[in-house]
């Protein structure tokens, strides 16, 4: 059985890949780092109880991605799909965003992701595949998203360099660059975002999942997915 771990598949684009893996008969495993929401998740997904496994873990603390990949290697002898999806965002204009929200973002979207991958690397063989969960703001800037636009656009780098590294093994990187999407991340985000034109997390999720999976002659680099409406 195919092996899949996911970050952050609590809700949102990754609490989609995670069914639609699992659709797939493939195993997963999953963490966030809010009590709550793993217990609202294993209730929802308790008929897949044999086949899925859903810890706490902060991604962006080194002490507990020790953990959880001391419990992956237990589990899996080795892992087909990571995917880095966990993420976070706090808006604000340079001269107000506080040093605390600067760290917690670039820990999340960017430490954590390198961490991961690091614990892992012994569980990756030929045609495993690394996505790292990238945005069009990996690309572009945007007024008072300086500190997502920074672990965005340094994820991309990270990406890049670890393709290249992981190459010679047949390990396959993936960076996807995803567009505004329906999820609760908008929830705290400061503004008047209309989700009405936002892309849908499942369709997301599964043109994701079709550009990774049964490909092993190819690798799809980049993704990169709109709405077709466009920025918002
Ligand atoms: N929605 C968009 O428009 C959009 C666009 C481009 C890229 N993305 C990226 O797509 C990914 C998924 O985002 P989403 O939109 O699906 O958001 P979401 O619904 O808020 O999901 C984020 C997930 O990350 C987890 N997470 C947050 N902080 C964490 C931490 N410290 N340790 C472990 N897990 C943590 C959350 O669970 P807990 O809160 O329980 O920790 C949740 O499961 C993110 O990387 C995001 O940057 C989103």
């Amino acid at each position: 059985m195919k092996t899949v771990v996911i970050s952050g598949g609590t809700s949102g684009i990754g609490k989609r890949l995670v069914k639609l893996f699992l659709n797939e008969k493939m195993k997963v495993l999953t963490f966030s780092s809010k009590k709550k929401n793993i217990i609202s998740f294993n209730k929802e997904f308790k008929e897949f109880k044999d086949n899925l496994f859903c810890y706490q873990c902060n991604i962006s603390d080194p002490k507990d991605v020790k953990k959880i990949s001391a419990i992956i290697s237990r589990k899996f002898k080795k892992i087909d799909f990571l995917i880095n999806n966990s993420g976070t965002n706090v808006l604000g204009p340079i001269g107000k965003i506080n040093v605390k929200d600067w760290k917690k973002i670039i820990d999340v979207n960017l430490t954590g992701p390198f961490l991961l991958t690091q614990n892992l690397l012994k569980l990756f063989k030929k045609n495993s595949v690394i996505l790292n969960m990238g945005s069009i703001a990996s690309r572009q800037g945007f007024p008072n998203w300086s500190s997502y636009c920074a672990s965005k656009f340094g994820l991309k780098g990270f990406t890049e360099s670890l393709r290249e590294e992981l190459r010679p093994k047949g390990i396959r990187v993936v960076h996807a660059e995803v567009g505004a999407t329906d999820t609760g991340l908008w929830d705290n985000l400061e503004g008047d975002w209309n989700k009405e034109s936002m892309m849908k997390d499942l369709d997301v999720a599964k043109f994701i999942l079709k550009n990774i999976i049964d490909s092993n002659s190819v690798n799809v680099d980049e993704i990169f997915l709109m709405p077709p409406g466009g920025i918002l």
